[in-house]
């Protein structure tokens, strides 16, 4: 299987890092692994006029043209990142802005809007400050299903396969993210 794993946080000493390692390697022993680390990528998330304009004319800009050719390679998709603002980091949303375009991501006809991206499988995987009970008392856990499970990635016509969160990581001990990991790494084996 051809792997796609897209990750976005500065600080290479993060907990977003050790799942990143942790998942790399362990899918890096059975499958094809490609990583695109937006940040040490400097990806530019701002999309713009000019862009778009060559969006429309098939022409994208090449950054945009090299990560589509990935999500065409990919069979599965992993995105690895904290929650932040009860949603994506910037550079993540300013990603999906840009890649997940017109044409190449979804379309429109007579029957509305149909997803060009069938087949592929899409894992999320993300951290947060808060613990379980406060995200689900504040409906952030169904937010964040709605807005990208199904308001992106379903609606561009992927399988959400997994949805994984790691919950109050700024507040667990070292012994604690030993365990969150290693269960981690068991359920990558899985796959
Ligand atoms: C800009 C910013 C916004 C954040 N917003 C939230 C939030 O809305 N909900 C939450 O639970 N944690 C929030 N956090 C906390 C992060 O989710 C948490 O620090 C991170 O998941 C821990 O993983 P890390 O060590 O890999 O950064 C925020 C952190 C930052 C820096």
């Amino acid at each position: 299987m051809n792997c796609l794993v897209i990750y976005s946080h500065f600080n290479p000493g993060s907990f977003n890092h050790a799942l990143l390692d942790v998942l790399t390697e362990t899918l890096s022993k059975s499958h094809d692994v490609k990583v695109r680390d937006l940040y040490a990528l400097s990806f530019n998330p701002v999309l713009t006029g000019e862009d778009m304009a060559g969006l429309e004319q098939g022409a994208p800009p090449p950054d945009i043209q090299t990560e589509q050719e990935l999500i065409r390679w990919a069979d599965a998709l992993f995105f690895v990142f904290p929650i932040w603002w009860s949603g994506m980091p910037a550079i993540m949303k300013g990603y999906i802005d840009r890649v997940f375009s017109f044409g190449f991501a979804y379309m429109m006809d007579e029957k509305g809007p149909q997803g060009l991206l069938p087949g592929k499988k899409v894992y999320i995987i993300n951290t947060t400050g808060a613990d379980e009970e406060t995200n689900k008392q504040c409906g952030v856990f169904q937010s964040i299903q709605n807005l990208i499970d199904m308001g992106i990635f379903q609606f561009c016509g992927m399988e959400v396969a997994g949805h994984q969160y790691f919950t109050a990581v700024d507040h667990v001990s070292a012994e604690e993210r030993t365990v969150m990991i290693s269960k981690f790494r068991s359920a990558i084996e899985r796959l």
